[in-house]
């Protein structure tokens, strides 16, 4: 349990809340590349640590992230017209190009040098991995950026979807990182099955085991922390166990096990105190990727169908998330359609910031108090400091690896790392 103050700590982003300076420390997913997809396309608005941006690629194909306010009388850029390598303000025709450049200024008369002198806010951005990046911390303290899990080269090929879920980025770092619910509110999607691991159908994710509780294990690390989800497989059940590792990078990306197919990745990217960004990746380290349009028909968030075009459900607290309940008595646990809308379900009615001093915790919670505690230590030695947590370095790289898998009952899963853990997949 968390106290009040602790919780505060944890899922406030907006302003000088530490949680958001500290966020600010890295490079960040501002939205996905397809939102701006050629040269002057329509700008996009961008919201993230509670503050608005318009991000616009310009003539030339450079993409921008600016304040989304124009720096004269405050109108928003959104607006405004993306053409000869600028956003154009509506209002009085100021003209920005994607460094905050004012580049024309109509309504003033020439030789003021005023145009010179005006900057728009502008973050710096990276294009990688199907996402635009930024840092929108001090210049001073800008990081390399360094290539996420999902995308070690700029070829990979990544399945993303994107959700805007309405609460704290916390509750759903906390749901990617709860082993446990999978047995429970996604059973109909992820159900038991006489497989050898982890095996993605067209239709649902089977699992070798039909252990409903699973023992946890922790390990905290400089950078986060990895845990194993332990439960009784079907198959071998008196020399093996089945076990699930997940890895979570602070701040808010974890590495969640892969199936025969794919690897899994989720971001939750605060967009403020009350919202975030749920990004869901399926990828391959070697192999075409996985059809983005399949991955999304799969989770039930299709844009047009499943979301709107600013990549919020149709299907939402409004309308009981479209629950069916005659669905449930034919079979379905949930009467909710598509794994990630079960888990939208769950955090949302959880309230927009989460009940933490109010909770009963148990054995299945470990992980989630690990990154309630964990959280809580990095933001106060970076009140203290000023640092962030440290990242994880090029040698450590190679053990940020989720796993799933058969493993001896005398083996540690803890001794699995990195390669040793693809051979023992391999071995299954
Ligand atoms: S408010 Fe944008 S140009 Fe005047
Ligand atoms: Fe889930």
């Amino acid at each position: 349990m968390l106290t009040a103050e602790e919780n505060e700590l944890l899922t406030r982003v907006t302003g000088d809340a530490p949680m958001g300076q500290m966020m600010r420390r890295f490079w960040l997913a501002a939205c996905m590349l397809e939102e701006i997809p050629e040269p002057d396309c329509d700008p996009v608005r961008v919201r993230i640590l509670g503050e608005d941006l318009v991000a616009f690629r310009d003539s030339d194909g450079r993409p921008g992230l600016l304040e989304e306010k124009c720096p004269h009388r405050r109108a928003s850029l959104f607006y405004g017209r993306n053409e000869e390598c600028g956003l154009r303000c509506l209002y009085h025709g100021w003209k920005f190009d994607v460094d905050g450049n004012c580049t024309d200024m109509s309504s003033e008369p020439p030789g003021t040098g005023l145009v010179e002198k005006v900057k728009a806010k502008a973050y710096p951005v990276k294009e990688w991995g199907g996402f635009l990046w930024t840092y929108m911390g001090e210049p001073a303290t800008m990081p390399e950026f360094k290539p996420p899990f999902f995308a070690p080269t700029p070829q990979t090929n990544v399945a993303i979807f994107k959700v805007v879920v309405n609460c704290n980025w916390a509750q759903g770092v906390e749901g990617a990182i709860d082993s446990a619910h999978s047995s429970s509110l996604h059973s109909t999607d992820m159900p038991p099955a006489m497989v050898g691991g982890s095996t993605a159908t067209g239709t649902a994710w089977q699992r070798p085991s039909t252990d409903k509780s699973p023992r946890l294990q922790v390990q905290p690390t400089h950078y986060g922390f990895n845990y194993a989800a332990i439960r009784r497989p079907i198959k071998n059940a008196n020399t093996h166990d089945y076990v699930r590792i997940t890895h979570f990078v602070a701040p808010h990306h974890v590495l969640i096990p892969p199936n025969n197919v794919y690897n899994v990745s989720q971001m939750n990217v605060p967009v403020d105190d009350e919202h975030h960004a749920l990004y869901i990746l399926a990828w391959q380290d070697k192999g075409p990727g996985v059809d983005q349009e399949a991955w999304r028909k799969f989770t039930g968030t299709q844009l047009g169908i499943d979301l709107d075009k600013t990549y919020r459900k149709i299907d939402n607290i409004g309308n009981n998330f479209g629950q069916d309940r005659q669905a449930m008595k034919l079979g379905s646990f949930t009467g909710i359609r598509g794994f990630p809308n079960q888990d939208i379900a769950m955090w949302e009615t959880m309230g927009a910031i989460g009940e933490r001093e109010k909770e009963i915790l148990a054995a299945s919670d470990q992980a989630v108090v690990e990154f309630r505690r964990s959280m809580v230590v990095f933001v106060q030695e970076f009140m203290k400091t000023g640092e962030p947590p440290a990242q994880f370095s090029d040698e450590e790289r190679a053990s940020v690896a989720a796993f799933e898998g058969m493993v001896a009952k005398d083996a540690d899963w803890r001794d699995l790392s990195g390669a040793k853990r693809e051979s023992a997949r391999a071995a299954e």
